[in-house]
Parts: structure tokens; sequence; C-alpha cells
């Protein structure tokens, strides 16, 4: 939500930060803004919607400024607009903010610093963060402080209640730029001579691979020498940074006409990270998680807590779970769960899902679950295990264990790889679970990971048949306002899967629905109108799913089979099938999501949609 980028150093700041918020544009698109200091005045250019619109105005005002803070907004307090957007100034517009996070305080803030003659501009909660740090700066000089402007920063961001990750500067002290991280993702990234910070690794890898991740309560002094870092007591901090492992060239689309289709074609590679990652070659020690024995101890029960497209991953994870390691398991909105947690269970293991490990509302369910376990007696004490394509992210920081996903980095803002990727780490965890507790025999263990090895070239091979097929059907539906995905057991939660992938970027009604559930009320929308998706693959449910879809045909709705069965009755019923590989059903999701986010991405590139940013949306949701 949102994104921040800050710049110190020898070359123009304009074009640095502009092409580091083009980075940053996944985490919000709805207004920009940079404010640089050039001849002792910052300068500071903000515009509604997309970046391009802040690039054109920018082209006629361009300064040779070297240092800068820019902002990329996805609205939480006030509208879209212009006067909305960061950097946010104070009254004497020498003091420049940009914020990624909410102050949770920021309305008494507010009044007080009104009452005292601060003129507010905007509806956002940020404003009041420049104010605040103009009052401060009018304190004597601390000597334990490096400079003034910082000290007046540290004492401003006390008095903040929130998550918020902000970047500041000031036209007195043209040689600071002050960055800080409560509860929102922050990166320095260290160059020659030059120094950056930014909400995400993607905005700074092009200039430099040496990063460092700032922790709760850190803030960071950067100036054309250095980096220093202090706590928010204002305590110097020694830290080092470290190497990324990523290059430029995995932030370009490299050919494909959307960064989603290029994920969609990278997902038999991120399959093949899992698998090395993930599984051996030794039969005495098949898996490797690499998770410690006392998770695993007198374990009872699993609750998993997740949001959206890693909610579906939970789900099927709790199918494999309990299918194979016979451990009870619920899924939870992580949203849901941490305002009406279960009540608690002894010896259990939460897992928190999140492909960003930023995501808000897991993050809260997961430190409201410690908080509440922690001090009880020891068959209650909090066991958490996180599952994340991003180890370094705030989740890192909260469990005690990661399950990392591979998934590389995810730059469209539907999920697609890294929810593969999610299947696999599920896949895994389920399996060694069940290995460890002796519900799989070796053989059977030896045969499903022997078959997860195939699905590599599996996918490629759906993706080889389909991606034409599917280009073409999209056609059909360009006009279509409402969509039915059906699915069962297993291939439920890829249902509901293609539905919000459906919605998210096509901004079609989409439904996902277990099949046996839709003459239970949902079948009264059927008509010629609503095509019916149904996900149908030979095993326990095959025949049900077949009955369910008939009952479809019955109301006229046009049929599509995403199915390896190409005669018989599936052949009769589905007016167009999406032929994936025959799998075993236990296996199939990794495939039969595949047509499924081929059909969304089809459907959204042929109504002319913005595929990677879609409207409303944000690739990291870090507010409630
Ligand atoms: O980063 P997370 O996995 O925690 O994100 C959770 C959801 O916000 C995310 O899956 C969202 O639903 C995606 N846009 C789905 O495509």
């Amino acid at each position: 939500m949102c994104g921040i980028v800050g710049y110190i150093g020898t070359q123009a700041a304009t074009e640095i930060l502009l092409s580091g918020l083009e980075k940053l544009e996944y985490r919000g698109y709805d207004s920009a803004g940079i404010a640089t200091i050039w001849e002792g005045e910052v300068n500071c250019v903000r515009a509604k919607g997309k970046l391009h619109n802040l690039r054109s105005k920018l082209e006629a005002i361009e300064t040779p400024a070297q240092i800068g803070i820019g902002h990329t907004r996805w609205a939480t307090h006030g509208k879209p607009e212009e006067y909305n957007a960061h950097p946010h100034m104070d009254t004497a517009m020498r003091v420049a903010v940009v914020q990624n996070g909410i102050i949770e305080n920021y309305r008494e803030l507010r009044e007080d610093l009104k009452e005292k003659g601060y003129v507010f501009r905007s509806q956002t909660d940020t404003e009041v963060i420049p104010h605040l740090i103009a009052e401060f700066l009018k304190n004597p000089p601390s000597l334990h402080s490096p400079s003034p402007f910082f000290e007046a920063v540290r004492q401003a961001v006390n008095k903040l209640e929130g998550a918020f990750a902000i970047a500041c500067l000031c036209a007195d002290f043209p040689d600071e730029l002050i960055a800080i991280r409560q509860q929102a993702p922050l990166v320095i990234g260290f160059g020659q001579g030059e120094f950056f910070c930014a909400s995400d690794t993607p905005a700074i890898v092009s200039h430099t691979r040496a990063v460092l991740t700032l922790e709760n309560g850190e803030m960071a002094r950067l100036t054309p020498l250095g980096v220093e870092i202090y706590n928010f007591a204002g305590d110097r901090l020694k830290k080092q940074p470290r190497l990324l492992n990523l290059s430029p060239m995995m932030v370009e689309k490299q050919g494909f006409k959307h960064f989603m289709l290029k994920e969609i074609y990278e997902q038999p590679g991120v399959v093949r990270a899992c698998l090395e990652a993930y599984f051996t070659n030794d039969p005495s020690s098949p898996i490797n998680l690499g998770l410690p024995a006392e998770f695993y101890v007198d374990l009872e029960q699993i609750q998993i807590v997740a949001c959206g497209t890693s909610w579906h991953a939970a789900l099927i994870g709790k199918y494999l779970i309990e299918q194979l390691a016979e451990i009870p398991t619920q899924v939870q909105y992580a949203s849901e769960f941490r305002y009406a947690p279960s009540p608690l269970t002894a010896n259990t293991l939460t897992i928190g899902v999140t492909q960003s490990g930023e995501t808000a509302d897991t993050l809260a369910a997961l430190a409201m679950e410690k908080e509440r376990r922690s001090g009880k007696e020891p068959k209650y004490q909090p066991r958490l295990l996180g599952i994340t394509n991003r180890p370094e992210s705030t989740l890192g920081q909260m469990v005690s264990q990661i399950i990392n996903t591979h998934g590389g980095l995810e730059i469209g803002v539907a999920a697609t790889k890294t929810f593969i990727a999610q299947l696999m780490a599920f896949y895994a965890l389920a399996l060694d679970l069940a290995y460890g507790r002796q519900t799989i025999s070796p053989d059977k263990l030896e045969e499903i990971i022997n078959s997860l090895r195939q699905i590599p070239k599996e996918i490629e091979a759906t993706l080889e048949k389909q991606e034409h097929l599917i280009e073409q059907l999209a056609h059909d539906f360009a006009e279509t306002t409402d969509f039915i995905f059906l699915g069962r057991g297993i291939n439920f939660p890829i249902a509901l899967e293609g539905a919000l992938k459906l919605k998210e970027i096509s901004y079609i009604h989409a439904e996902g629905y277990p099949a046996g559930e839709m003459k239970h009320g949902p079948i009264a929308l059927l008509d010629a109108k609503v095509p019916v998706v149904a996900i149908a693959i030979p095993g326990k449910v095959y025949e049900k799913v077949l009955s369910n879809a008939q009952e479809a045909k019955a109301r006229d709705s046009r049929l599509i089979g995403v199915t390896p069965v190409k005669d018989g009755e599936a052949a009769e019923i589905f007016n167009d099938l999406l032929p994936v590989s025959n799998v075993d059903e236990l296996l199939s999701p990794i495939l039969t999501v595949i047509p499924l986010q081929l059909l969304a991405y089809h459907i959204a590139a042929r109504r002319g949609l913005d595929v990677d940013q879609p409207r409303n949306l944000a690739k990291s949701v870090t507010v409630e």
C-alpha cells in the first residue's frame, strides 16, 4: 500500500525517483509526487492518476537537485486527488514528508497543531507529520543528536501511533534525508557516494544490490557521506548491509505484454525451484523444510491465517494436511480471526501464509495469537510458522520458522506464480507431517514426490496447448458480466481462485462455488448469459462435478470444462474444453489453476484493461 522512495547523492534525483516509483507502482497508483531540494527551496510536484501524469508535469520543471523523496499512493484517508497526494509539507513549505501506512492518532495531533496555527491543506493522516517536525524544529538543538533536523524528526515520530514508513527532508538541511520504519517495510540502499531508501528493493536494484532492511523502531539518517542507523530513543545502532539476490532484469517484462503473463509462464521454473529446495534424493530423509523437531511434537491441531489468494492456497493446504497427515486443520481469514479468534487449543501450530510477508491483517492475526499464548502453560505456547515469498519481510522478523516459497519477485498485482509456490510449500509440509507421523507409506510418499517432479513439464504442456485456445475463447466473453466457477474437494479452492483472478483484473462479477452447493441457491443466477467453468478431474468427485455441471447446462449456461477427459460424458456436456494433463487428483490444483489464470488474463487483455495494475487494488495490503 503506497510506495516510497528517497535519494541523496551526486546524480539528478528526479529521474532516479521516477524510475524507482515505476517499480513501486504495484503498491498503489492513484496519485504520485516527488519533492526535491534545489537552491534552498523544496520543489514539490504532485499529480493525480498514474505515474505518467507526474512524469509529464515534471518534464517542464526538472531541476538538477541531488536529494529527493517520492511517493505513489493507494488512498486510505482522503480521495485520490492531487491535494491529497504525497509529499505533504508544513505550513512554511520547508519540510516534506512521504508516508506509507496509517497514523492512527492523527485526529488529536491535527487538532493540536491547528490550535498552534498550522494550516492543513489535505484530508490525509500524513499531513500531521511535516507540521509536527516543523514544531519540534523550534526547540533548541540537542548536543546529543546528530543534527537538529534528525532530532525534530525523532521527536515527531515518537508522537505517532500506527504502522508506518516515512521519508522526509527539509530545505534548511539540504544534505539530510531521514527514513523511518514502524511496521511498514523500508530498505536502505548503499551506492558509491549515493544512498537510497525505498518500500521495496525493485525500486533501487538498478543502482545498488547492497541493502539493509530497517527493523521496526529504527530510523536511518542518509547524508552524502553515508548512512547512520538509530532507534527511536536516538541511540546509534551498528548494522551491516547485505547483498540482494535480485537482478535488474527480473524487474522487466522481458518481451511479454504484461508482467502477469510473464509470471504465468515462469511457473514451471518456480515449481522446479521448490522441488529442488524441499525434496532430496535421500530416501531416509526425502523432505527438507528445515523445521525443528519441536514443531511436530504432540501436534494436535493446525490453524492457518491468510488473505486473498494466500487464503485459497491455505484451503488446499488444509485438504492436504488433513488427508495426508490426519491433523485437524482450520483456515481463517486473518482479518476475521484477529478480532474473533477460536478458543485456545493445545499443541497447535499456527501458520501465516502471505506472499509479500507484509499483509497487515495476517501480521496482526499472528501477533495476536503470539500474545494470547505467551505466558500460558507449555502446551499452549505459540508455535508460529510463516509461508512467504519474502523471508526478509516483516513476517520473517515475527515468526520463529519460515518456509520460503521461491516464487521470485512477482510484480503483477494478481498473484499467479506465488500461488503455485505456496501450493508447493503445502505439498512439502503435508508430506513431511505425514512422513513424521507415519500416516503415509514410504512407497506412497515416493510415488507422490515422483509425480510432483513431473509437474513442471505438465505445466509447460498446458501452457503450450492452451494459450492460443484461451485467447480465442476470451473473445466470446468481452461483454460478459457474470461468471460462475465450480469445483469440489481439492479443486474447490481453485474455483475460488479462478473467480478472484477474473474479478480482480477483468472487473467481471464472478463467484466460486463448491459444485454441490449450487442447487442450494446460486443456481437461481444461471441462464444463457452466465457461463459456468467446471473443474472436473477424475477421482473422488469427478462424477459428482459432472452431475452438477449437467444441472447448470439444463439452465442454458455455456459450460467450460477444465478436465483431462476428452470423450464420454465430459465431451458431451462441455461446450468448451480447457484440457489439462491427467495427473492424480491430489496434485491436480497445480495444473487446473493455469487455464483459469490464462482465462482471466486474456479476458482482461481483450477488454483493454490495465492487467498489471487493476483499479482500486495494491499488491501488498499493508493497512487494515
Ligand atoms: O501478500 P499476501 O499473500 O498476504 O496478499 C494477500 C492478498 O492481498 C492477495 O493474495 C490478493 O488477494 C491478490 N491480489 C490476489 O491476486
